[in-house]
Formats: C-alpha cells, structure tokens, sequence
C-alpha cells in the first residue's frame, strides 16, 4: 500500500534547541518509517519577519546539520531548502487569487504579528498561510505534524484547498494537522516557552562544558529557599525536563528533594549529566557532519531535485485546471 505522505516546515532559526527536538524533530524522525515524509526548511516564510538576512544561509546550514545529526535520513525522505523549488511561489501566487483577504486577516498569527513587528506589516506577511498552503498540497501531503500554534494555518489550508477544488475541479487533497503530543517545553527560566530568543534554551549543538555552565542559570522550585527547606518537584522544572529524557519515576531524586536531602545545585548537575549522555551520540553525529560542508550541499541539493520533480506535475496539474494552459 502506498504511505501517506507527510510534509512539515519550519523557518531556518539556526542552531536547534531541546525543545525544538522534543517537540518536533523527535517525533518526524519517528514518522519517517510510517510515511513519505518531506521536510522543508521554509527560507522565504523566514523574510516576513527578517529584514537583515545576513545570517540565513549560516543558520540553513546550522539546522539542516542538526537535522540529520539527530536522525532525519535523506534516503528516506526529502530534505530541502524552500526557495531551492521557486514552483512554491508560483502556486503561492495563484492561490492568493482564490483566497479571500477577509479569511487572512483573521489569522491569529497575523494580528500577533502585527502587534510584535509594527513597523514591518508587510503584503507577504499576510499571505504567510498562503504560502504555507502552498508548501503542503504542492506535493499534495495529507498529514502535517505541527505544533498547536500552527492549527489555524491548517483550518485555512483546507479551506483554500475545498474553494480551489470547487472552483477548478479536483485537484488537491485536504491536509490534516498531526499534533505532537508532546507538551510545550519551557526553558531554564521556568516560565517561558524555551525559545533562542528568550534565551533560556539548551542548544545540541553545545559542548557539556556548556550545557553545565547553562543549566546552572536555571530556575528551580521557586518556594525553595535554602538548601534545608524541603522541595517540591511537581513545581520545578529542572525536575521536570529531566523527566523528557529519562524515566525519574525510579531514581528517587523526588523523594530526596521534598526532604531537602538533596540541594537545587545537585539536581542540576543531575539534569546536565542527563541530557549530556542523551545528546552525546547526536553531537558526535553532528561534529563528523560538520567535517564534509560538501555532504550537505549534496543532500540539499538531491532533496531539491526529489521535490521538484513532484512540484512540476501538481504546478501542470493546477495550470490545465485553472485553464492557464
Ligand atoms: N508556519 C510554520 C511555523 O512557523 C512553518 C511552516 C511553513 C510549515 N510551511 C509549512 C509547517 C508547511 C508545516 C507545513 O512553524
């Protein structure tokens, strides 16, 4: 039977944290087995937001490395760069045509845009689930693992997919949001959404010496105020991130911390050793990939080519039923 195909994306934000991979890499390298899995690092949806893009071919390159260091596999699926396959903005440009201004505009992400960048309300911000749309049905995926975040996006993309098919006859079918039933990742802060530009993210790609010196800035169960006042660890997040990666259930750190048998420093140490032997085998992957800038260039440049060619036929597809040819 054939597999359904999956395609996802995100904006090439350089070098990936833990959360990015507990939320979403993990679980796409999983989903390769299952499916026909494209991913996407979508450079042109990065330019609604960036005005100096000094750093983007630096930061495409950053997380592809972490991409395959963590176990995405360019024989099983297609890695590629957006703007590597211009067909998108093509198809971009058609379906704007057919997309009412008034369904864009009420866009959660767009009004918090607006909010977050004022001075930068540009006409590609608004066609951002557009452009998104366009990703997804140009090869005509079906299944789109996302964060919750991106659900309204998908509301849209299937909307834009029943009009295009009602006006122009069949041609695309509707895509489905995946949510990752991984829970939001908050950052050593305790309180954020662990994010690059919080600053309170572990990335792979630091050494342990780094993740030590990191993790020792982290917040920890805040009621706890000397090292003698007994912990609560349901309400400390140092406890909590180490659950991602090792089962605590056994090792007794929650016993010894509710009775302040064991300090906050040395559950930090605990949690940095923890992620340190997680990641060991995805840094040496990606410290090797590093060696070979030619390797990557080549499986950029093989997933353009693998996405292209299915780009072409829906682009000739969506043409002869628009009439365009
Ligand atoms: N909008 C997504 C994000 O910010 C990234 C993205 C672009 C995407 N195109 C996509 C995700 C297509 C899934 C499918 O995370």
């Amino acid at each position: 039977m054939k597999k359904s195909r999956i395609f996802s994306g995100a904006r090439p934000t350089g070098r990936q944290h833990i959360g990015n991979y507990l939320g979403a890499l993990q679980n796409w390298v999983k989903l390769q087995d299952e499916y026909d899995c494209i991913y996407c690092i979508v450079d042109i949806h990065a330019l609604t937001s960036l005005e100096d893009t000094g750093n983007l071919q630096k930061n495409i390159r950053e997380m592809i490395l972490d991409w395959l260091a963590v176990g995405l596999d360019p024989k099983k699926s297609i890695l590629f760069v957006q703007s590597h396959v211009p067909e998108v903005m093509e198809l971009h440009t058609l379906l704007s045509m057919i997309t009412p201004l008034s369904w864009l505009l009420r866009v959660p992400t767009f009004k918090d845009k607006i909010k977050l960048q004022p001075e930068n309300v540009n006409y590609g911000l608004v066609g951002y689930p557009v452009l998104m749309t366009s990703d997804i049905v140009l090869y005509k995926a079906t299944v789109v693992p996302v964060g919750e975040d991106q659900l309204p996006h998908l509301e849209l993309a299937r909307e834009i997919t029943r009009r295009f098919n009602g006006l122009f006859g069949y041609t695309f079918p509707e895509p489905n949001g995946k949510l990752t039933n991984y829970p939001l990742i908050i950052g050593l802060d305790g309180k954020d959404k662990m994010s690059k530009q919080a600053g309170n993210d572990i990335e792979l790609a630091m050494t342990e010496e780094e993740t030590i010196k990191k993790i020792k800035t982290a917040y920890t169960d805040p009621a706890r105020r000397y090292r003698s006042d007994p912990g609560h660890p349901d309400k400390c997040n140092v406890y909590k991130l180490m659950g991602y990666f090792e089962s605590t259930g056994g090792n007794g750190i929650a016993e010894k911390c509710r009775k302040a048998e064991i300090g906050c420093v040395d559950c930090k140490m605990i949690l940095a050793e923890v992620i340190n032997k997680a990641l060991r085998p995805i840094r040496q992957r990606r410290d090797e990939l590093a060696t070979d800038p030619r390797y990557i260039d080549e499986v950029l440049a093989d997933g353009a080519d693998r996405a292209r060619v299915i780009a072409r036929k829906t682009l000739t597809e969506v043409k002869k039923n628009m009439r365009l040819i």
